[in-house]
């Protein structure tokens, strides 16, 4: 089974990042020197889906030039001789196929995905949500393409989270057949916290098979009045047609404040030039100084 294509959703309109999000996607909000959204197609590209489809909105189409060519800047760079940069503006352009559709209307995550169904076809395909955040050994998304390559089955990617943080995210109730990777028997989104059937929660990873739009298709609004991807899986799960996988690494979510700046300070902290002149302003600013 080959795996090529990547539905990445940005078409949300990230009120909890509000008012840098007035009129800047929240996908295009820096981490460091690149948008967080770049690192998510990069991720993709590491692990091999060579063509991206971003589900947007009427004011998202900065997203789709950030991944295209910008022939004044280049020549800029050009006659200002900076080579490298030059060379890093032309990877990105470079790195994938895009290819854009629509969500006229912001309907929710399992609308978006929904709305990719034509350019998808008849094959399996990753989703990957454009503002979470995955580092570690393996590129995140790799991690879930195994899996599905080995198991021939749709494959979401869990983390383990605090009982009080359960009532945030879609909880899985499953058994892990061999350690890291679970069967999944069902799927609650955003239970309440004495409800929740297992702390494992679902992150912004996952593999699907072609049969999933059919579910989407006949998903009615769910939790926030918006049509869940969640809902969608819970009839897989239903018909024994779902796996997680345990994902290694560290997650981000850029749409949470804290989560965002931590991810801004972890790559900056990589950069030598940088590293002791930030760690020194850090402490500086800690209250106990
Ligand atoms: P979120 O729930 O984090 O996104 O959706 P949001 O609605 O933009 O943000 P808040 O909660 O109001 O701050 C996860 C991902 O799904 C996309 C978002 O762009 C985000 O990348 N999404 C969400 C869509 O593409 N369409 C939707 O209708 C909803």
């Amino acid at each position: 089974m080959d795996i090529t294509k990547v539905v990445i959703p940005v078409a949300g309109w990230g009120t909890r990042s509000l008012p840098a999000t007035k009129n800047i996607p929240k996908e295009m909000l820096p981490i460091y020197k690149k948008p967080v959204v770049q690192y998510v197609v990069e991720e993709a590209i590491q692990t091999g889906l060579t063509d991206v489809i971003f589900v947007n909105n009427q004011n998202k189409k900065i997203i789709e030039d950030h991944f295209d060519y910008n022939f004044i800047l280049e020549n800029l760079l050009e006659r200002k001789g900076k080579p490298e940069l030059l060379k890093e503006i032309r990877d990105v352009a470079e790195m994938a196929n895009i290819i854009s559709v629509r969500q006229k209307l912001q309907l929710g995550l399992g609308h978006a995905v929904l709305c990719a169904r034509e350019v998808v076809k008849n094959e399996p395909f990753a989703v990957m949500v454009g503002d979470d955040l995955m580092f570690g050994v393996d590129p995140g998304i790799q991690q879930l393409v195994d899996v599905a390559k080995a198991e021939r089955m749709a494959v979401v990617g869990v983390v383990e989270v605090p009982q009080e943080k359960v009532d945030r995210y879609g909880i899985i109730n499953g058994e892990e057949y061999v350690p890291g990777i679970f069967r999944v028997r069902s799927v609650v989104e955003k239970p309440a916290v004495e409800d929740a059937p297992s702390r494992m929660a679902i992150v912004g990873r996952y593999v699907l098979t072609p049969e999933v739009f059919d579910h989407l298709d006949k998903v009615e609004p769910g939790v926030g009045g918006e049509i869940q991807l969640t809902d969608a899986l819970e009839r897989l799960a239903a018909e024994n047609r779902l796996l997680a996988v345990r994902m290694r690494g560290r997650r981000f979510d850029a749409g949470d404040w804290a989560e965002y700046l931590t991810a801004n300070i972890y790559f900056a902290l990589q950069d030598e030039e940088l590293r002791d002149g930030l760690v020194a302003n850090l402490l500086e600013l800690l209250p106990c100084k």
